[in-house]
């Protein structure tokens, strides 16, 4: 997590269960077409087609990632250390091994493809590429994604502002992606795939959203430096954070941005 203290990093890392059904209310899904990439991937690598994929998805929380990975033909297995977390996950019908990625037994398992949504920066980043290339089979895919969506630039702008008097960098973070379709910890994400002898590509996907102002603010709930704060903190900022949004529908600027990488074939 970069600059953060390992303490802050780990609080904020178990911090999801506390708003488990909030999350899967206001997160959004993944795109089709990244998953129609991940599946295309997938074929190209193998020497003969692969009707249902297997592929575990790490840290795979109310199973947003997982539920559209499955939708378009993966067998997915998911694991997800927050108990909270992964009862919403099984409420959709998908098989949930609770545990850390970094504790988990797959028990000799390797899948076809492993994937992250929004997870590969919460885990242990020494020995998590080795690791991950563990669990894939020879050209086997990983599949890194985050969704970065934010309010046009100058409301982005004056929320950042008042998220800073609190040491928060939602909007900041998002708005800067958005703005440059890159940033240092994503391309570290693939920088430490290739050294760990990943075969690399990075892809983004634009999307479209439009929400209205409360809906907003309840998903700016859901990102852990909420999650962590004191009720009061939480309170005052998010009544700052009110008075600053209109009262029309704001129209997010919005994409996913995709780490694939290809284990070598030994
Ligand atoms: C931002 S949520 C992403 C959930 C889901 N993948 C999605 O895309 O909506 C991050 C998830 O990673 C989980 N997590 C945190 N540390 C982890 C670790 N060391 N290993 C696996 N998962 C972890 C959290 O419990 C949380 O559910």
């Amino acid at each position: 997590m970069g600059a953060l203290h390992p303490h802050d990093a780990a609080r904020r890392a178990r911090s999801f269960g506390s708003i488990a059904a909030q999350y899967d209310r206001f997160r959004p899904g993944y795109p089709a077409a990244l998953v129609a990439d991940l599946r295309a991937a997938i074929t190209a690598g193998a020497a003969d087609p692969v009707a249902a994929p297997t592929l575990a998805d790490i840290g795979a929380g109310t199973g947003l990632f997982a539920a559209d990975l499955r939708a378009g033909g993966f067998e997915v297995t998911a694991v997800e250390p927050d108990h909270d977390m992964a009862e919403v996950a099984r409420a959709r019908g998908l098989a949930v091994e609770e545990a850390a990625f970094e504790e988990w037994d797959p028990a000799g398992r390797r899948f076809d493809a492993v994937a992250f949504g929004q997870s590969w920066h919460w885990v242990d980043q020494d020995t998590g590429p080795e690791r991950l290339a563990d669990l894939l089979v020879p050209d086997g895919v990983a599949c890194l994604a985050w969704n970065e969506y934010s309010p046009a630039a100058a409301l982005s702008a004056r929320l950042a502002a008042v998220e800073a008097d609190y040491g928060i960098t939602v909007h900041r973070r998002h708005a800067e992606l958005l703005a440059e379709r890159d940033d240092s910890q994503r391309a570290t994400a693939a920088r430490a795939l290739a050294d760990a002898g990943f075969r690399t590509r990075v892809r983004w996907y634009d999307w479209d959203c439009t929400v209205t102002p409360a809906d907003w603010l309840e998903s700016l709930m859901t990102f852990s430096e909420y999650a962590v704060l004191a009720d009061e903190v939480r309170a005052e900022v998010r009544a700052r954070l009110r008075a600053e949004l209109p009262a029309e529908p704001l129209e997010l600027v919005a994409g996913t941005l995709a780490v694939f990488g290809r284990r070598p074939a030994a």
